[in-house]
């Protein structure tokens, strides 16, 4: 794929291949020798990548900047708000400016319309680091946890069962549909029927799913959606942006909370996931974050390992392009 915007700008097969190279970068970052710690640098020279924030973020600055240094490159963290970007220069004149620059654009941001714009005037792979509608670098972290967590590895991610209970209008639930639908999973969203994924995306979500023999459902109730679960995901209720309407984006969410109580319906041994940051006692119980076998940790470091895989696909295909 020439940029990364949605989750299903990767093939079945092509999200595999990263997932797997993941785990192999994963492991390697332990080694001792200095050279083998770091066996692929698409970046080297250094090249740098440009990685703009509209929004805050923790786990995706850190990341990108670690991930894109340990390539051989060179991080670039733009603050759009201090930017000319900020002030209303156009997505596509700035696309333009920093591709004759940098090696690779990364974007917070709000619209996934406003992604889609710099992709098409940029010369360069712009990559998706979080818009309203989806946040496609996490789910790969996501599933690169659940892998390592669960029988057969990358191979074993067709037909896991992986429940999302809490917002589903949210960005992870989006990309939980899509990106799980391209994995073959049997991808179930529990959340309020005030609060529905977007539709586009839920129709692009049920073609991926037929073409991997996974499937998207979404219902109403808790219960229902993690019933013999082997994963169950959540998400904040108030995401960025929303802080105003935060009094009342609590109630309508609460039997959707990720307690003992509800994961007692899941599979035995089901894990947790959370994107993170984390609001203990709102949508998530405390002991799936701080208790003992946490996924929650794993995730948030995968989010390395999976971005330096994607990297390196982007950057590599371009290459013998
Ligand atoms: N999960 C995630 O994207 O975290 P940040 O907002 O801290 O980047
Ligand atoms: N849905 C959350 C995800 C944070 C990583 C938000 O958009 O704020």
């Amino acid at each position: 794929p020439q940029h990364f915007l949605r989750d299903d700008d990767l093939t079945h097969a092509q999200q595999a291949d990263v997932l797997r190279l993941a785990i192999e970068l994963k492991a390697a970052r332990g080694l001792a020798d200095p050279v083998a710690r770091h066996p692929r640098r698409p970046l080297d020279g250094p090249r740098t990548a440009a990685l703009l924030f509209d929004k805050p973020s923790t786990r995706t600055r850190l990341s990108f900047s670690v991930g894109v240094a340990e390539l051989g490159g060179f991080p670039l963290v733009i603050d759009a708000s201090t930017s000319q970007l900020g002030r209303g220069e156009p997505v596509a004149d700035t696309a333009r400016v920093l591709s004759r620059q940098v090696a690779l654009i990364t974007w917070r941001t709000f619209a996934q319309a406003d992604l889609e714009a710099m992709a098409a005037a940029s010369s360069v792979p712009v990559v998706n680091a979080l818009t309203d509608l989806l946040h496609p670098c996490q789910i790969l972290a996501d599933l690169q946890t659940v892998a390592e967590h669960r029988p057969g590895g990358v191979d074993g991610l067709p037909g896991t069962v992986f429940a999302y209970v809490g917002d589903g209008n949210n960005n992870m639930a989006n990309s939980y549909l899509l990106g799980g639908a391209v994995a073959g999973m049997h991808v179930v969203v529990g959340t309020p029927e005030t609060h529905l994924p977007d539709p586009g995306v839920l129709e692009d979500a049920r073609r991926a799913a037929q073409a991997t023999g996974g499937s998207v459902t979404v219902v109403h109730d808790a219960a229902q959606a993690v019933a013999g679960a082997d994963v169950v995901a959540t998400d904040t209720w108030v995401s960025m942006g929303q802080e105003s309407e935060a009094a009342s984006r609590e109630t309508p969410f609460v039997p959707f909370s990720v307690t003992p109580h509800l994961m007692a319906g899941a599979k035995p041994g089901a894990g947790v996931l959370h994107c993170l940051p984390a609001y203990r006692g709102k949508e998530v119980d405390a002991s799936y974050l701080d208790g003992p076998g946490s996924w929650v940790w794993d995730e948030a470091e995968n989010r390395l390992h999976a971005q330096k895989a994607l990297l390196v696909a982007l950057l590599e295909a371009r290459e013998t392009a």
